[in-house]
């Protein structure tokens, strides 16, 4: 099957981090939200295959997920879950299926055959991949056209995520990282910890990664989170969901930018060889 080409410059954003906690699927989820709610069709796909749990911070409980694709029956379609009528859309993953973890270039081509043709149709790919470097992570991550890492404050999320970025330079060559600077006490403590990444990146790397920015501490969240409500639908008002809805705004200025250049290619690249 020929490579699915691109024709509504749908942008892939592989949304990743050093160690898991920091916030990634409740920013990948909310971040969906806030582009939906400006109008924008999103595909929100639970990439998490250890440890998925996007179906359960929407309270829902999909029959079918990713794992399915893999009997030759079951369709794109038939897995994908609505989530708002008119352009939000929900692909559940498999949780406790370790073996998805390590999924061999075979089981990726069997699976993204049936979602390229379903990915064309929005405008933005949102992919809330698992923590750490296993295969599928640096795999997803490295055929993404755009790759954000959740940091928080921590030295430790710090260190975690700069072994993502090094991972992912050293093997396939990639240079280009966006950061969101999750659970800061003040917009302001953002640059300070972007700061400390970037140094990181460029003394030792050559590099610097790009700041989309930061979202505040919030008790809005976990509480969004034990009512299974995202949290721009639950405290549209609270500082953590203005803060997302300001990166949804760089999110998008990205896909502008690169608007023509999404055109040309896929939606997910090729897979990319490893380096030795
Ligand atoms: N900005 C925030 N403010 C307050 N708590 C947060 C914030 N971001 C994340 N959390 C807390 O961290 C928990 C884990 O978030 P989650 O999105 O599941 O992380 P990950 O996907 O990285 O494992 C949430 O349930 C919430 O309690
Ligand atoms: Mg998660």
């Amino acid at each position: 099957m020929p490579e699915a080409s691109n024709p509504n410059a749908t942008l892939s954003v592989a949304i990743l981090s050093g160690k898991g906690g920091v916030g990634k699927s409740n920013l990948t989820l909310n971040l969906s939200y806030a582009l939906f709610r400006a109008g924008h069709r999103v595909l929100l796909m639970d990439f998490d295959v250890g440890l998925a749990n996007v179906d359960v911070l929407l309270g829902l409980s999909p029959e079918k997920n990713l794992q399915d694709l893999f009997r030759p029956e079951v369709t794109a379609a038939e897995v994908m879950v609505p989530v708002e009528p008119g352009g939000f859309d929900f692909l559940p993953a498999a949780s406790g299926v370790p073996e998805l973890l390590e999924m061999d270039d075979d089981m990726r081509e069997v699976l993204f055959q049936k979602l390229n043709g379903v990915f064309g149709g929005y405008d933005y790919l949102m992919l809330d991949l698992g923590a750490g470097i296993s295969p599928t992570v640096l795999s997803v991550a490295a055929m993404s056209q755009m790759r954000v890492l959740v940091v928080t404050p921590e030295p430790t999320s710090l260190t975690d995520s700069y072994a993502v970025i090094k991972v992912l330079h050293t093997q396939y060559g990639i240079s280009d990282f966006h950061v969101l600077v999750n659970q800061v006490e003040r917009v302001s403590d953002t640059q300070a910890t972007f700061a400390r990444l970037s140094a990181a990146c460029s003394h030792f790397l050559g590099f610097e990664p790009q700041l989309i920015g930061g979202v505040r501490h919030d008790q809005a969240l976990p509480d969004a989170v034990r009512r299974q409500i995202p949290l721009l639908r639950h405290a549209p008002k609270s500082p953590a969901a203005l803060d997302i809805v300001s990166g949804a705004v760089r999110l998008h200025r990205v896909r502008q930018q690169r608007h023509d250049e999404l055109l040309g290619g896929p939606v997910l690249g090729k897979i990319p060889t490893i380096r030795k």
